[in-house]
């Protein structure tokens, strides 16, 4: 582990465009779970049935109730931890370029990243189906289910459902970001979800270093990764970016 720390410290410090892709894994030592694998959200409840547009709009209050509520307590009460801190710092040297985040939980802002793309939106805001009004999430009555707008429509959360189109801005960006970054750091995302499973693959394609952190391998460690370092982010971001801090 420690040779492969030193690596990526070495890569990433003689770098100036490095774009990182993020997933749920980073934010589980924030205590938000992970989707899949152990302990996963979607072991317990189907994601076709709780987490795909055509049911939210037939019965939104059997998914406000299943998911989006305890997601609301859960996303209230998380803090950024040190991955999080880490990718900031690698912004503040001038290495990290933008962060490609599939997270909805808004914690590489609060750790201080400034250029992030919230590929499947944010749920700290709120959009009236009726209205189109935006609102934060922490304002809406969530003693009323589904929480409705003054108005009476419905409020849906500014995130992508399944069977939603990921926001065409959001994509562009991210895609000319991949294609031109000459490191991708891939930290703690299962690779299985597309359209952001394919950036790492587009880097790669356009002559990209691939370095994946996760305590487990992907589908991308064999066939794009050049190395994957196995473990918890915190720990192995933090380590990075005080051998990388050695270095400068
Ligand atoms: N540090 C790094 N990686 C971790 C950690 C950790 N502490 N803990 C778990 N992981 C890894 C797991 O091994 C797994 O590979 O994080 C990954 C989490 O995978 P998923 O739960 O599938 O999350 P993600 O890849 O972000 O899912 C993509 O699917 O459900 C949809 O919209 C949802 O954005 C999500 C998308």
């Amino acid at each position: 582990m420690d040779e492969l720390i030193k690596r990526a410290g070495r890569d990433l410090a003689s770098s100036k465009n490095v774009v990182a892709l993020t997933g749920a894994g980073i934010s589980v030592e924030s205590g938000i779970p992970p989707f899949r694998g152990k302990g996963g959200i979607w072991e317990k409840i189907d994601p076709m049935e709780f987490a795909h547009i055509d049911t939210f709009m037939k019965e939104p209050g059997k998914v406000w109730n299943v998911l989006l509520k305890d997601m609301k307590e859960i996303i209230d009460k998380a803090k950024p931890n040190d991955a999080h801190k880490g990718l900031a710092e690698l912004e503040k040297l001038g290495i990290l370029k933008a962060v490609i985040t599939q997270n909805v939980d808004g914690l590489h802002q609060k750790a201080g990243n400034r250029d992030v793309i919230e590929f499947h939106g944010n749920f700290a805001w709120q959009r009236c189906l009726e209205c189109n009004k935006v609102c934060e999430t922490r304002e809406i009555d969530l003693t009323q289910i589904p929480p409705r707008c003054e108005c009476g429509g419905i409020y849906r959360p500014e995130c992508v459902f399944f069977g939603e189109m990921i926001p065409p801005h959001h994509l562009i960006r991210s895609r000319d970001l991949a294609s031109t970054c000459d490191i991708m750091l891939v930290v703690g995302t299962s690779a299985l979800v597309q359209p952001a499973a394919y950036m790492p693959v587009m880097a790669k394609q356009s002559g990209a270093k691939i370095i994946e952190i996760n305590p487990e391998k992907t589908p991308m460690t064999k066939s794009v990764s050049d190395y994957i370092i196995m473990g918890q982010a915190g720990r192995i971001i933090s380590a990075i970016v005080k051998e990388i801090k050695q270095q400068l």
